[in-house]
């Protein structure tokens, strides 16, 4: 039974469709209208969704006053384009990751933003992973003590095929970038969510296993302004993808997590740390899906930022992950390849 209908549409129907199934199952909005150049894609999902007006063109698309919100899906380099027009058009946008591709563009969302005063929010949904909110809890309240440490690693792996199939992936145009840029981007946020702004980086780049042009393996080390330090690594090619570590250490204590599944949690200050631990782990150790299996009604992924920007949007709020977050992502992006470019260190003011 639904509550309230805020119109929803999609545009884009890759990971769109992943939007437009949280659309169509909130409780809160309709799914009214679907939008993609790509006839057999839009077929597709007027099967999956009879209910939504299929439109191949975005000018129609912002045109139906039954749209409140715009889910934005495209290749990254299109996201400020698409993103600021229907804004300019009186409508509310849930840009993908990254923003997109450097961070004169995705500024130019944040300006629309403010300039049109509709709202706007990027998809960086591993911040609402199960276990990053103890994380983050143990970060703010200080149990971590000092985090002078951290060492994030993206070890995945993609075939040759998975860049000839998408046109755009692996491209500097379009992508913006490769393994960093693309699939490490999210793991970017939730480093500067967790430890703060950047004072330098130095990195590495290169291309190991792909005929692609931009990179499938960065290794960067960072300082932040807070004097710790961070190393990251990102990769397409470690067979047959092996991990994302989020591993952070402090005076106070040790977390390691990989992706949604906490893998360790020593507190100094615990009054018995391994009961604590034993504890931690029964209630995270099993990742998104443990906690679902227990709270039924929770929110994961794509559910969760689209069922968030709905709310924001009928409850007059900010959504979680504003344009300003995400561009810092994309800023150190940018730094790392600039540094592996020039072989020098990155500064930022
Ligand atoms: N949050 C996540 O976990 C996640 C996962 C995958 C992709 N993404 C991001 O989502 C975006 C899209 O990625 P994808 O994998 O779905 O790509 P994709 O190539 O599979 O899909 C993009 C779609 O956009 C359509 N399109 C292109 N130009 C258009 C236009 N002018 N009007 C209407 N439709 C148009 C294409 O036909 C295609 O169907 C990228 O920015 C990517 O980084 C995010």
């Amino acid at each position: 039974m639904k509550n309230k209908t805020i119109g929803y549409a999609v545009l884009g129907l890759g990971i769109g469709m992943a939007h437009a199934d949280a659309a169509h199952e909130s409780p809160n909005a309709e799914l009214v209208a679907v939008c993609d150049v790509d006839a057999i894609r839009l077929e597709k999902a007027k099967e999956r969704y009879p209910e939504a007006t299929a439109y191949l063109d975005f000018d129609e698309l912002i045109r139906d006053p039954r749209v409140d919100i715009i889910s934005i899906c495209l290749p990254s380099a299109m996201h400020a384009d698409f993103a600021v027009r229907a804004m300019e058009a009186g409508k509310h946008v849930l840009v993908e990751k990254p923003v997109d591709i450097t961070p004169e563009r995705a500024a130019l969302i944040e300006d629309a933003r403010v300039r049109t005063g509709m709202t706007c929010g990027v998809v960086h949904q591993n911040r609402f992973n199960a276990d990053m909110y103890p994380i983050r809890e143990a970060v703010d309240s200080g149990r971590l003590g000092n985090i002078f440490l951290g060492t994030f690693g993206v070890k995945w792996y993609r075939e040759q095929s998975y860049y000839d199939n998408g046109g755009w992936r692996g491209t500097w145009e379009m992508d913006g970038g490769g393994s960093l840029m693309n699939q490490a981007v999210h793991t970017v946020d939730l480093m500067l969510w967790l430890m703060g702004d950047v004072a330098s980086v130095t990195s590495t780049a290169g291309i190991y296993n792909h005929n692609i042009k931009t990179e499938d393996m960065t290794a960067s080390l960072i300082r932040f302004k807070n004097g710790a330090a961070a190393t990251f690594v990102s990769t397409t090619c470690a067979y047959p993808g092996i991990s994302t570590e989020i591993m952070l250490y402090g005076t106070g204590g040790s977390v390691e997590a990989d992706a949604d599944v906490l893998r360790a949690w020593k507190m100094k200050d615990a009054p018995d740390p391994e009961a604590e631990e034993e504890r931690m782990l029964a209630l995270y150790g099993e990742g998104n899906l443990g906690v679902s299996l227990r709270e039924p009604e929770r929110l994961f992924g794509h559910a969760h930022v689209v069922e968030d920007m709905i709310l924001a949007v009928r409850d007059g709020r900010n959504p979680e992950v504003m344009p300003e977050d995400a561009i810092k992502a994309v800023r150190l992006v940018s730094a790392v390849y600039e540094s592996a470019r020039t072989g020098k260190t990155v500064y930022f003011s």
